[in-house]
Formats: structure tokens, sequence, C-alpha cells
């Protein structure tokens, strides 16, 4: 019987083998629960809906559906290393649904912060429960549930709703394999089911993922200005030995213009704002102060490869008084 509440005494996981024994459970107790129904996961890629079908793909196999939802807020090459580790290399029987221009078309001319929020959260339910009504026979739903999410909610103060927090109106019963597991141990679980690691160890992405570093309304240029810089970013921190010891960098590209100069001409375009920033709790968050020379060469390829962007500007603010996200 799968456990809804962890044991006080419980082990921290913590070494391959207490993964190990973690999984081999989990497979029994999946397997007794589900016995040859049908489950349904949405899985956004992020660490624990990845976890979770993991270890679900384990106990059940075919019998687990995965749905792969892309808003159009994702990171580069997210949806394709969805796709890639889990269809292509351990054969998971996962829709991917593209309804970039469904929730695009939606947020056109929205700039209000909580109003985006509200959109991309409730149109995700939308497009889920579609596909679910297509599928036959589910009788269960996987989620990435865990223990600080429990914690959180109990206490009343989980502040973000993520997309992928599914009604109860969809009427399933819940499968959630990693319920009892802290953020650290989802990890360790995930390593040793055969994730990638830089699936299981990325740094935090928001559910509504790249809308909340496109304030305001987002426009499919200004989001794809985001999108690229992102990228960049991404290398670089991985090529400088960053990635894994800052805790969250990202770009943010606002809605305002101004001048400058390429190949002789002038220029009217965005700046693109850099974030760095390092934690513990989230509650409290320091910025992370990256070599000058790092700083001019990210300037440089910004610049240069990503368009529309004539400027770089870095964000000094610790949290408190800016929160971490622009919205
Ligand atoms: P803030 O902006 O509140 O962010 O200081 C704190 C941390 O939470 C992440 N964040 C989210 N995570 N769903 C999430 O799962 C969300 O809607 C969301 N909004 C912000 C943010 O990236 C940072 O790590």
């Amino acid at each position: 019987m799968a456990l809804l509440v962890r044991p006080e005494n419980m082990q921290r996981i913590n070494t391959p083998e207490l993964a190990k024994a973690y999984i081999e459970e989990q497979i029994a107790d999946i397997k007794a629960q589900v016995g040859d129904k049908k489950v349904l996961l949405a899985l956004s890629g992020g660490v624990d809906s990845s976890v979770c079908a993991a270890l679900l793909l384990k106990a059940i196999g075919q019998q687990l559906v995965c749905v792969h939802v892309n808003h159009g807020l994702l990171r580069k090459g997210e949806p394709e290393q969805v796709i890639e580790v889990f269809k292509n290399q351990m054969n998971a029987n996962l829709i991917y649904i593209d309804a970039t221009d469904r929730f695009l078309d939606l947020l056109a001319g929205v700039s209000d912060p909580e109003q985006k929020r509200h959109i991309i959260g409730e149109e995700f339910i939308k497009v889920f429960a579609e596909e679910a009504a297509k599928l036959d026979g589910i009788e269960f739903l996987g989620q990435g549930t865990i223990w600080p999410d429990i914690l959180e909610s109990e206490q009343g103060i989980k502040a973000h709703h993520n997309v992928g927090g599914l009604p109860e109106e969809l009427n399933f019963e819940l499968v959630e394999p990693v319920r009892i597991l802290y953020k650290d141990e989802v990890r360790v679980v995930g390593e040793e089911l055969g994730l990638p690691h830089g699936m299981v160890y990325r740094q935090p992405f928001p559910g509504p993922g790249l809308g909340v570093r496109c304030p305001g309304a987002i426009t499919r240029d200004r989001l794809e200005a985001v999108r690229e810089s992102d990228a960049i970013l991404r290398e670089e921190f991985a090529k400088n030995g960053l990635e894994g010891k800052v805790w969250q960098y990202f770009t943010v590209v606002p809605d305002f213009k101004s001048t400058g100069i390429k190949d002789g001409k002038r220029t009217f375009d965005w700046p693109c704002i850099i974030r760095a920033i390092n934690t513990i709790d989230v509650v409290e968050v320091t910025v992370e102060h990256l070599e000058p020379a790092f700083i001019d060469h990210l300037v440089k390829r910004i610049t240069t490869e990503v368009p529309g962007i004539n400027r770089v500007l870095f964000d000094y603010t610790p949290k408190p008084p800016a929160t971490v996200e622009y919205e």
C-alpha cells in the first residue's frame, strides 16, 4: 500500500542503494494499485514529473500514457529532449501536443501578470482534459507531487500554482510515486532510473515558463529573443563550469526599446536582462557576481546572435526587495 505521509523516521535517500530499494518498493506499490489499468500523466519535462514518469514506466510500461503539452513557453530544446528521452530512448507511450498557437493567441495583448499566469494555467488544463477525453480506459492520473508540495499546501504558503496542477474534476484516482520524497531524493532516484543528469539536476523553471520572462504582453518575436538569449546563457554557464554551481540563471526581455548601432546603422531594439542568483530556500536570494570577462563575453554573444537585442543589462537585486522572476 503506497504511503501518503512521509514516516518521521524515514532515512534520507542519498545513495544509489537506497534509491534502488525505494524504486523496487514503488514498483510493487504501483502494480498493486493500478493492476492492468491505464495511467495518464502530464509530463512537463521538469524533475518531478520526469522521475514520476520513469518510475511508472518501469512499473507498468505501456499502461502509462504520457502527455507532453508544449505551451510555446518552454526553453529551447526542451520538448525535443522530452521526446528523445521518453519516446525514443525509454519507449514510453508519449503523446506530444504542440499547443503553441493556442496559448500565444490567447495571451496576445494581455499584459497583467496575474491574468497571464491564469490564462496559461487554465488553458493547460483544457488542453490536457481534451486529450484525456480522447483516450479510452484511463482510470488513474499520475502526478509528480513531492513532499514539500504537501507541506507547503498544508501550511497555506504555496504561492505558485504550477502548470500541471490538475483539477479534481478529472475524476481519476491519483498515483503519486514520489509523494513522500524531498527534492534531493527525487534527483537521486531519477539518476538511478537512468534519466540524463541534466534533466534530473536542472535549475528550477516556473510552470508559466518563459511567459513570466517576457514581461507585459507577449509577442512572438520578443519571446524568441528570450528563448535564444536563455539558450546562450545556459550554454555559456555550462561551458564555464557554472552549471550546478549557480542556483538559477536566466534572461528577461522587457517590452521597451532603446537606440543602438549595428553595422553602422541606427537600431531601436530591446535590452536583455541577465539574472543569476543563489539561494537555499528561495525566501532570501543573493546575486551571483560573475567575472567581468565572462560578462563581456555574454554581452558580445547575446547582442550579436539574438535578433532584436542591442543592449545587455545585469540585475544586481537580491530578494527581497525583488522576487526572482519578473512577474
Ligand atoms: P519568486 O519569483 O517568487 O520565485 O521569487 C521563487 C522561485 O520559484 C520559481 N517560480 C515558480 N516555480 N511555478 C513554479 O514551479 C511557478 O509558477 C513559479 N513562479 C516562480 C522561480 O523560478 C524561483 O526559483
